[in-house]
Formats: structure tokens, sequence, C-alpha cells
């Protein structure tokens, strides 16, 4: 005696019928990156088919994203310039800043998330505050919270602090309260790992560290029991989503978390993974549209209701086409 497991494979309709995971439009959060000057759109040369956007071309990407039906986008600023503090960071008229008043005025719909991080800013590419060589952990939470802070000013519906410093979730609920932000929610990658699949990224944001690298503030890849310490500890500061990132190797991360944690949880399709993806369909070894779906019904699989990606115009256009 054994079961006929193939009864209920037997053609499409009954294949979508018993499906458990299906992709949806609404599941996804596209990254932006703007970048100071007039009438730039140039594509990413570590990001194929993403570009750099000046704010005055943003209606580009609005105009794609609302024809492909991507109603978030997580927004990253390369500024006109650095320095020791990330002043750029938070400035009112900073490149962030602007570009949230422009998308809110170009499509008052879509869901604006912010990254909340210095990397971008500083002269030494580090995520905060460096003193003697090392990222100072409270003196770096203020300036995060100053950052966040800016952020909901100019009308972000959500911000994403990136930084990984101790206690930041905590501190940016407080300022956001404070100044009347209470409904301004925070998405926190928690289990962000120091990962090698943040290079192109690193590349599009010019955010390298200039000296050492970022083991004393990001998470040991070896590391599950730890993700769960973070994640904890930023739900109970007051995080509305947390965030596991990478998402590829890291599904067991997300499924962990989803088992144990009942707030939402986002996963990071990060940079690496993409240009990998990318990498492989134009060397002709595998069919993109076909592994882009699948990699992506894995993360939801795995417990990531949202995913942020880099395929996110791509998969929503193709989830289009299929008519759902
Ligand atoms: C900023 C930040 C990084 C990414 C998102 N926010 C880079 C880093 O931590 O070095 C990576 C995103 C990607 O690789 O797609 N701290």
């Amino acid at each position: 005696m054994f079961t006929r497991h193939r009864r209920l494979r037997k053609n499409q309709v009954i294949r979508d019928m018993v499906r458990e995971t299906t992709l949806n439009r609404k599941d996804f959060i596209y990254p932006v990156f703007v970048v100071e000057g007039e009438n730039v759109k140039e594509e990413i040369s570590s990001l194929e088919n993403n570009y750099h956007y000046s704010i005055d071309r943003l209606h580009d990407v609005v105009d794609e994203l609302k024809d492909a039906g991507v109603k978030s986008v997580i927004l990253f600023g390369i500024p006109g310039y650095k320095d020791e503090v990330g002043t750029s960071a938070f400035e009112k008229n900073g490149i962030v800043q602007r570009a949230v008043r422009k998308l809110k005025e170009l499509d008052p719909e879509l869901f604006v998330i912010t990254d909340v991080c210095m990397c971008e800013y500083t002269s030494h590419g580090h995520c905060g505050i460096v003193h003697d060589h090392e990222v100072d952990n409270d003196e770096t939470i203020k300036y995060i919270a100053k950052i966040a802070l800016s952020h909901a000013e100019a009308g972000a519906d959500m911000v994403a602090p990136s930084d990984m410093m101790d206690g930041r979730v905590q501190a940016i609920r407080n300022t956001l309260d404070e100044n009347s932000f209470k409904n301004v929610g925070i998405m926190a990658y928690s289990a962000k790992y120091c990962s090698a699949f943040y290079g192109p990224f690193r590349d599009a944001a010019d955010s390298a560290p200039k000296f050492g690298n970022r083991k004393g503030y990001q998470m040991d890849p070896g590391n599950v029991r730890e993700a769960m310490l973070e994640i904890e500890d930023d739900i109970k500061e007051g995080a509305d989503i947390v965030m596991v990132k990478p998402a590829m190797a890291y599904l067991d991360v997300v499924r962990a978390a989803r088992d144990r944690f009942d707030v939402p949880i986002a996963t990071y399709n990060v940079s690496g993974e993409f240009a990998m993806v990318k990498s492989a369909a134009k060397a002709g070894l595998i069919d993109e549209k076909a592994i882009v779906k699948e990699m992506l019904t894995c993360m939801k699989r795995a417990g990531a209701g949202l995913i942020i990606t880099y395929y996110a115009i791509d998969i929503c256009r193709w989830i289009k086409e299929e008519g759902n």
C-alpha cells in the first residue's frame, strides 16, 4: 500500500488548487536609488536594469511601478557630499528627504519606506560614528534617530534602520513618538548578516567601508539563535516589521523567525543574489523568469510575507500577465 501523491499533480487545475504558496503583487517592495543632478536616469552597472534617478526623473520609475502594480518602494540616497558624521543624511533638503516629497507628490498612494543608515553619507563608509576605528553604538543611535525623524518629516510612511546598532529601534520609536509621528512605522533590518552578497549594492550606493569591515556590527553568517535574540529585541523596542537579510542562503532564519514570532516578516533578496541570477541568465545557463519565480516563491514559503527585490517590477509584470 502506498499513497498516490501524483493524483494532485495530474493537471494544472488541480496543481493550482492545492498550491500552498502563491506570489501576489502586494508582496513586493522595490529599491529605488536617488542621486543629485538633473535629468539622470542611468543604469547601475552592477545591477542591470536598475537605475540611478535624479529627483526630476523619479516620474519614470513611478510610471513603471504603477504599470506593474508595485505598491511600495524602499529609498536609498547617494548624497552630494560626505563627512565624518553623515550630515547629508539628516538635512531637511537632503537627497532622500527631497525624493520622499517628490514621490509623495507624484503618487500619494505609493507606500514609501526609507533605508535609515549612515554608510552612504559618511566619508569613512561605516554605518555610524567612528571613534578610534570603532563604530560608537550609543553615539550612532542618536544620529540614526535624527535621520529617521527627518525622513518622517519629509513624509515617509515607514523607516527601515539597516545600521545594526543596538537600541536603535527604541531610539527611533521614542523620537518619532515625541515628534508626533506615532503612525510612522519601523521595518527593522533585525537579522542583518555581514555578507559578501552586498557587493554590487556597495558599488551602486558608493557605501563600501574605507577601512576594516562590518563584522563588529553585522551578524555572523553562522548564527541563527542570535538572530532570534536580535528579532525579539527589535519587536520589544517597537519594530512593526522585522527583516532577515540576505534571503536566499538564509531561509532557515526566515523560517525560524516565522515559527517563533507573530509580526510580519520581510526578507531582502540582495544585490549579490540578483547579480548571480542575472549573470547566469545572460550567460544562457538558466531560465531567468522561471528561476526568479521559483526563488521568490521559496522565500514566501519559508515565511517571508514581504520581499524586497530588484526584480519587483519584473515579477509584478509577470504576475499581471498571468492574470493575477
Ligand atoms: C546599508 C545597506 C546595505 C544594503 C542595504 N542597506 C549595504 C551594507 O550593509 O553594506 C545591502 C542591499 C543589497 O545588497 O542589495 N547599510
